[in-house]
């Protein structure tokens, strides 16, 4: 089964006001690159080519001067807008004809992974209905929290509860079979206003569709929705960088590794980037490719 990708890149970012006052949450930087190739290289870690990028009016043709058609990763990204941020679900519904018969898998643009990624590819692989994931947090009441049992059978699922029933928040990242984008369309907007993922988990769940993966304590799930979080991941992003003398999410490395471009074009594309740190690091990866 094709799997495609949606990365959700819009809204409105208040909490990161002024910095988001002119562009948006997903370009401000995480330590030394945009955050949307963060999501970005989650999806081309996980083997997908084919990228829905959706985000505001105002902002959609930023990420279209910074990413292109992604055919410099050997990937495609196509561009959609949402008018106005009316709940996650609404990447389904924009991206129906893009998600077609594919199964996709949704990240939010302030998610950020790192670590292993094989809950992820695994996800995909089994994925019947629709996979979520659970990871163990501190707090919970800022997040949707899934509770299961044993043998990992969903109990409850809640948005935001005041008294949550497990540690377990559900992160940005979702995958979905193609009959995703008519069941978002039969979702009503909750008490805020939106439509909520949380009613599209219990519709999979109400079919018994629905599994959930945990993430384990090896992977670092960072969100970065506000100035505190913002540059808590950057001081990570930056710790781990500069500890291993690797980039995390540099995409041009990860297009060669995955074998989505050749060496040929990779060359070419390195050369095409100004001379700084990001380029070196990419000149560097070439001796280490042909070793
Ligand atoms: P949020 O962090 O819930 O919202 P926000 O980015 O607008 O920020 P704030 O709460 O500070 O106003 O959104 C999570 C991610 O999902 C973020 O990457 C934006 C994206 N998003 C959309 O693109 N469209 C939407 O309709 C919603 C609800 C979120």
């Amino acid at each position: 089964m094709k799997t495609k990708g949606i990365i959700l890149a819009g809204g409105k970012g208040t909490r990161l006001y002024p910095m988001t006052n002119i562009f948006s949450k997903q370009l401000q930087p995480v330590y030394d690159k945009p955050m949307i190739y963060y999501p970005l290289s989650t999806l081309m870690l996980a083997g997908i080519r084919e990228v829905l990028l959706i985000s505001t009016p105002e902002d959609t043709p930023n990420y279209q001067k910074l990413l292109g058609d992604g055919s410099q990763f050997g990937i495609y990204i196509e561009y959609k807008i949402q008018d106005s941020p009316g709940g996650l679900p609404q990447a389904f519904i924009i991206g129906e004809q893009f998600i077609g018969d594919s199964q996709v898998c949704l990240i939010l643009g302030d998610n950020l992974f790192y670590g292993k990624l094989d809950f992820l590819r695994d996800g995909i692989a089994n994925n019947h209905g629709g996979t979520i994931f659970a990871y163990h947090v501190d707090n919970p009441t800022e997040y949707g929290v899934v509770e299961f049992d044993h043998n990992h059978k969903v109990l409850s699922i809640e948005e935001k509860p005041v008294v949550p029933k497990s540690k377990y928040a559900i992160p940005g990242l979702y995958i979905f079979n193609s009959k995703v984008a008519a069941y978002s369309r039969e979702l009503k907007p909750s008490m805020r206003g939106e439509i909520e993922i949380t009613d599209l988990h219990k519709h999979y769940l109400r079919d018994n569709e629905l599994d959930v993966v945990t993430i384990g304590r090896g992977v670092a799930w960072l969100d970065t929705g506000t100035p505190q979080s913002l540059l808590e991941a950057g001081v990570f992003i930056q710790t781990i960088e500069k500890r291993q003398g690797t980039k995390i999410a540099c995409l041009e490395e990860i297009a060669l590794q995955q074998d989505f471009i050749d060496l040929d074009s990779y060359q070419k594309l390195i050369g095409s980037l100004p001379e700084c740190d990001y380029k070196n690091y990419c000149k560097k990866i070439i001796n280490e490719f042909n070793r």
